[in-house]
């Protein structure tokens, strides 16, 4: 009897659990729905994306506002994403004014203005995505107080309106497994600190023209880090060592980085575990045929560069490639017809090569194929008929 009676005791707090507890919706925290308020009121929104964080009673639960997640259980804010989603050129590749046009559509939808302190307030958050803004106008650091917000995990700030020196303190923030500062911190000195985050799997920086010499010192310490953005920077020797010293890197992004000049050596390039890698806008002009040995590669971006000559047979190592891009160099001679053997292909961008000859109808072998550019080159002939296959 004794027993039955407490089973049923356990029955109903399991069933009250499902219906307060777990199963129910988080309801907001009032403190932290007032901090909420408080960040809005210093923010621009020219849009009203925010419509839903206001004071009327049928939206007092802040858990559901636009852009907030509440923990189930707790029911604290673990998660703000404040970002703007920019239109995607690919979307656009070949059509320009449409493009612009939602270029400007995605401008005027950009939130903006000043981030409160009070932000920091919110003591659970583990997610901010602030990027894609204009938040105090072009010009203003990355504000201090954002290093005291030691529960983030994922810190976005790409493209986010903020602009100069990195603060020191963004090292305090040791439970940071994903940090993008690219855009936001443009001509910085990159703190050493940046060292300590020794979680981090993922870290995009603008690069500077100054104080990188001794940056590998901190960039070796970040053991974990598997994808590495450093757009537009002086990269030295140094640094490419420092590269082999990330056991777990898998992406690496030198978009417009200046490469030191013996870049050509090999030796010096073992990036054999990398499954992708984007090297435009970066001014190489040697021989390709290394890149050609990174077997694993899934994306591999060469646009923009001074590359010359035919593009290397070699090129039919990289059977796991999905993207390539070789548009914007100077590849002479005809399209190479290994080109079939990269079957899992979804993406060839050729254009604005001097590439000659006739399209290889051995392309049509690329059934996965979903975007082509060969335009701006000096190809002849009849355009073969699995273009039909395509773009259907
Ligand atoms: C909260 O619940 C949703 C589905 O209702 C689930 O997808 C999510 O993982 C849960 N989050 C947490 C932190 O438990
Ligand atoms: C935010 O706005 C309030 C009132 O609108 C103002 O008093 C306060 O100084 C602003 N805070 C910041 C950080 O700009
Ligand atoms: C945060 O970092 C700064 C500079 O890197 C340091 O001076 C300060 O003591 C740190 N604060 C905390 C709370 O750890
Ligand atoms: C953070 O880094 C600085 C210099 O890079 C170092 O002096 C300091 O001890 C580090 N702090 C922690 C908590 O590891
Ligand atoms: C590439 O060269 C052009 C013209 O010589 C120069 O303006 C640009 O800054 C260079 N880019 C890099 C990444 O070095
Ligand atoms: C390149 O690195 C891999 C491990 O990442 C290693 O096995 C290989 O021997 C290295 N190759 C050269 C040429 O250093
Ligand atoms: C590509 O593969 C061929 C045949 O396996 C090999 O001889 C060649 O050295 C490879 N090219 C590169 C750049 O690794
Ligand atoms: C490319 O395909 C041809 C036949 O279609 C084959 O002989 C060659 O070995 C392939 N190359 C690679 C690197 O797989
Ligand atoms: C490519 O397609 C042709 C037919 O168009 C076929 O004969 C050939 O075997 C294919 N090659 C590969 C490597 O799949």
């Amino acid at each position: 009897m004794g027993c039955v009676m407490m089973s049923c005791s356990i029955l109903i707090v399991w069933l009250l659990m499902l219906r307060f507890g777990v199963c129910r919706e988080a309801l907001c925290i009032p403190s932290e729905r007032e901090t909420l308020l408080k960040l809005k009121r210093n923010l621009t929104d020219p849009l009203n994306r925010l419509s839903s964080w206001n004071d009327a009673s049928e939206n007092s639960n802040c858990c559901e506002w636009v852009g907030v997640v509440c923990n189930n259980v707790t029911a604290h804010v673990v998660e703000l994403h404040l970002n703007t989603t920019p239109p995607n050129f690919d979307d656009y590749l070949f059509d320009e004014d449409p493009y612009d046009e939602a270029l400007e559509a995605f401008s005027r939808s950009q939130f903006g203005g000043k981030i409160n302190p009070c932000l920091a307030d919110l003591k659970h958050l583990n997610y901010l995505d602030l990027s894609w803004n204009v938040f105090l106008g072009q010009g203003k650091p990355i504000p201090v107080f954002f290093g005291t917000m030691t529960s983030l995990t994922h810190m976005d700030l790409f493209y986010s309106g903020f602009d100069g020196k990195i603060p020191s303190q963004i090292g305090n923030l040791s439970n940071l497994v994903y940090l993008d500062l690219r855009l936001a911190t443009y001509g910085s000195i990159i703190p050493s600190q940046i060292g300590n985050l020794s979680d981090l799997r993922q870290l995009g920086l603008q690069g500077s023209r100054s104080g990188l010499a001794e940056i590998f010192d901190w960039l070796s310490r970040l053991s974990k880090l598997e994808y590495l953005s450093l757009e537009g920077a002086l990269l030295s020797e140094a640094w490419l060592h420092a590269f082999h010293a990330l056991p777990s890197l898998t992406n690496l992004n030198l978009w417009g980085c200046s490469l030191p000049p013996h870049y050509s050596q090999p030796s010096l390039l073992n990036f054999s575990s990398l499954l992708t890698l984007d090297m435009s806008y970066t001014n190489y002009s040697f021989s390709p045929k290394w890149i050609f040995g990174l077997t694993k590669l899934v994306s591999l971006r060469l646009s923009q560069n001074h590359f010359q000559g035919p593009i290397p047979d070699d090129i039919q190592n990289l059977t796991l490639l999905q993207n390539l891009d070789l548009s914007g160099n100077s590849f002479t001679s005809s399209i190479p017809v290994v080109l079939r053997n990269l079957t899992s292909l979804v993406k060839l961008y050729l254009s604005s090569n001097q590439l000659e000859g006739e399209i290889p109808t051995s392309l049509g072998n690329l059934t996965s194929l979903v975007k082509l550019d060969l335009s701006h080159n000096q190809l002849k002939g009849t355009i073969p008929t699995f273009f039909g296959n395509c773009f259907l």
